[in-house]
């Protein structure tokens, strides 16, 4: 019994080798920091052969992770084998797009193949633990680490992290191809003040339950072995110590007993937040609150066994961190076999496998959305007789391909958007030109890029973010184009050819000038290994577009936080805000922008067009036990074959706290031949109607709803009906 097996290890250990059980230690790959250790120096293999390290992280490859655990089993007093962790976000080497990418495609399975992909090539190089999925909502597109999410809605960031956790993990975790997860980052990251990376969060306990816990939930009830704290403060205490969050509502509410990892010297941070008084009291801090592992400072292995020893630290913490330690090391297969994850064979069987490769390719594809297609200048013909130029500095680059958090990947392998389009374009002249770098002042290859269009007679633009742009520590408070890049797409814009401007982005970005100038429009992330594929694929109709976005466009970053499921608040304007007169109306709205988004949350265009029409419900009235059926017909009225994500939507009209005007409760994404029509059927239960209430208990409220289903969060049609009664419900993720 691993329980049993637990206990008697537990048994035989010394304060210090369970202290050096709770200490996690990165490899080379961030090898920066002043209490790195170099993982080939000396003492690096000291302190696995002391105990001193419960694991790795960042490192990988079978043969050097199997000459690690070598030295933990048979050289340790205790033999206990390591963690090998990894942020192995979006694939390892092969490479798919980044999170908020993904997201766009709002396809469930292919997210969760992408994290099975990730899991058996990154298991087969040795990791037994990633850090992902990150389960942060993410509503502030300043913020670097939207890139790393599913975006700005907590049902969609559910459903999304909860599938990339059953993907890491399969069913099993002690098979050779799966690895943990580790949910990140609890909690509230993603609402960091102005969006600034590790900036304060104060919030409600209403909001922090109804918006930025439910993905959390929703990671754990799909069974992820580990979760990860954030860096951020939450309402005045750091969340690594936080009491409330993760002794009350983590364990005690949600009965999680999986492992909780600190962030990077996050338990150090507390000095500096002026929580703690130096690292002893952070150690103690961090461990009371419920932080079983300290990764990089180094604390815990240094002070927990005098904290102990002194009485200020009660030995149970000290214990319960360390069965949960030893827990997952068991459930992972480790303690039976410590080279399971370590196979150079497999290894070499799995790594950019065929297989691998072409699923990068199919969630890609899905990703890419498209914004605008006026004059239906896509799709392409492969076949006609044509010039394209490709300009931009993202045109021929690869390695921006792999977007933020892709240490594993490898700069040289990504198709380029120009490897793509020469590939599948057959028969048409491709010319290219940079026009300028991503982020220089210099319009110094301006003259070249526009000769070049002049002599084309479409453009394909590649433009956007580089990978470093997004991700931790990126934040931005600008978040139009970079550089020069604006002027240079006005340049060739004044050469008056067909413009397909490509957007690579790792958020939402500001493309007012592109959407009243450029004619088409798609949004392409970071898309991966199969980037250019992928695009091209989309460029020349081989694929028909179907991404939705996971966060609204703003029109300006002034907007900032933007989101669909907003307040209505008491002084709602529904006017346009340049109307004449409406200098002084005393309403909710900004003078010189409108309040809407540019591309609302859930939008996307296709090839082809559908009509919505019919929305009907089986009944006006819903009962505490009922259900109510929710219908529309959606017809493929275009000549292309193509996929809807048909979206419903909600609103509670009044409440004991006031309710968001709209809320996703379902989708489904369904394909469609040209001219087909189906009724697309929903099911709503009172548990979809369920929320934390006024007095913080779970569940309904009797009244008035309104029912929205469309293509989007913004051009919906909508029918009404009553909750006849309130009710309590146990709250349960929406996975
Ligand atoms: O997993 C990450 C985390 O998301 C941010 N800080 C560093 C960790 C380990 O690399």
């Amino acid at each position: 019994k691993t329980e049993q097996r637990v206990e008697d290890l537990l048994s035989k250990m010394t304060l210090e080798e369970k202290a050096g059980q709770l200490n996690f230690v990165v490899g080379d790959l961030f090898n920066t920091g002043p209490t790195v250790r170099t993982s080939e120096s000396d003492k690096f293999n000291e302190a696995i052969r002391k105990g001193e390290i419960t694991g790795i992280f960042n490192i990988h490859g079978a043969a050097y992770t199997g000459k690690l655990q070598k030295l933990a089993v048979e050289e340790s007093r205790l033999g206990i084998p390591l963690l090998i962790g990894a942020d192995v976000i979006h694939g390892f080497k092969t490479v798919f797009p980044i999170p908020l990418g993904e997201a766009a495609s709002w396809d469930l399975t292919a997210i969760e193949k992408s994290a099975r992909v990730a899991a058996k090539e990154s298991a087969a190089s040795g990791i037994n633990l990633t850090f992902a999925p990150m389960a942060d909502v993410a509503r502030d597109a300043r913020w670097g680490r939207t890139a790393e999410g599913a975006g700005e809605d907590p049902y969609l960031v559910s459903l999304i992290t909860a599938a990339r956790v059953k993907g890491f993990q399969g069913n099993s975790l002690s098979d050779p191809l799966t690895i943990a997860a580790c949910v990140k980052h609890f909690v509230a990251y993603g609402a960091a003040e102005a969006g600034r990376d590790y900036n304060t969060v104060d919030m409600s306990e209403y909001e922090l339950r109804n918006t930025y816990l439910p993905p959390f939930k929703a990671a754990l009830d799909a069974g992820s072995a580990t979760l990860m704290t954030a860096f951020n403060e939450l309402n005045g205490v750091p969340a690594t110590a936080h009491t409330k969050v993760m002794r009350q509502i983590l364990r005690d509410e949600w009965g999680f007993n999986g492992l909780v990892i600190s962030d990077w010297q996050n338990i150090w941070e507390m000095t500096s937040h002026g929580y703690a008084q130096d690292n002893a009291h952070a150690g103690e801090l961090a461990l009371k609150a419920g932080t079983d592992l300290d990764m990089m400072a180094e604390i815990y292995l240094k002070e927990l066994p005098q904290l102990v020893k002194s009485g200020k630290v009660e030995q149970k913490y000290l214990d319960d961190a360390v069965r949960r330690v030893l827990w997952l090391k068991f459930k992972l297969g480790l303690f039976d076999n410590p080279y399971l994850y370590s196979n150079t064979k497999t290894e070499k069987k799995q790594v950019r496998s065929k297989e691998h490769l072409q699923a990068a390719f199919e969630v890609a594809q899905r990703s890419i959305v498209l914004l605008k297609n006026e004059n239906t200048l896509l799709p392409l013909s492969a076949s006609k007789k044509q010039k394209i130029a490709v300009i931009g500095p993202l045109g021929n680059n690869k390695e921006d391909m792999n977007g933020t958090w892709s240490f594993f990947g490898e700069a040289q392998h990504p198709v380029s958007f120009l490897e793509g389009i020469k590939k599948y374009a057959k028969g048409t002249e491709i010319t290219y030109a940079e026009g300028c770098e991503l982020y220089s002042d210099s319009r110094a290859k301006f003259d070249e890029a526009v000769a070049a269009a002049k002599k084309a007679d479409i453009v394909v633009m590649a433009i956007g973010e580089s990978a470093v742009m997004n991700g931790e520590g990126a934040s931005r408070a600008n978040i139009s184009l970079p550089g020069v890049q604006l002027d240079l797409v006005k340049a060739i814009h004044a050469t008056g050819k067909p413009i397909i401007a490509l957007v690579s982005s790792g958020r939402a970005l500001e493309l007012t000038w592109l959407d009243e100038n450029i004619p088409t429009i798609l949004a392409t992330w970071s898309l991966g290994s199969e980037a250019g594929n992928a695009a091209a694929s989309v460029l020349f109709g081989e694929y028909n577009p179907s991404g939705k976005l996971p966060v609204s466009f703003p029109r300006s970053v002034g907007q900032l936080p933007l989101y669909y499921n907003h307040k209505n608040t008491g002084r709602v304007y529904e006017g346009d805000h340049s109307e004449p007169g409406s200098e002084r109306v005393y309403k909710s709205r900004y003078r010189d922008v409108p309040n809407t988004a540019l591309y609302p949350f859930g939008y996307g265009l296709s090839y082809t067009t559908f009509k919505y029409d019919n929305l009907k419900l089986s009944t006006d009235k819903l009962a505490p036990a009922g259900q109510l059926q929710v219908s529309i017909d959606v017809t493929n009225t275009g000549k292309y074959a193509g996929e809807e994500v048909i979206q419903l939507y909600t609103r509670d009209l009044v409440g004991s706290i006031t309710r968001p005007v709209k809320e996703l409760k379902k989708f489904q994404k369904l394909t469609f031949t040209p001219g087909e029509k189906k009724t697309v059927m929903f099911t709503l239960t009172p548990e979809d109607l369920a929320f934390w209430r006024a007095d913080l208990t779970y569940g309904t409220e009797p009244g008035d709803f309104k029912v929205f289903v469309g293509p989007n969060s913004r051009d919906v049609q909508e029918v009404s009906f009553t909750l006849l009664k309130d009710g309590s419900v146990k709250y349960e993720s929406s996975i």
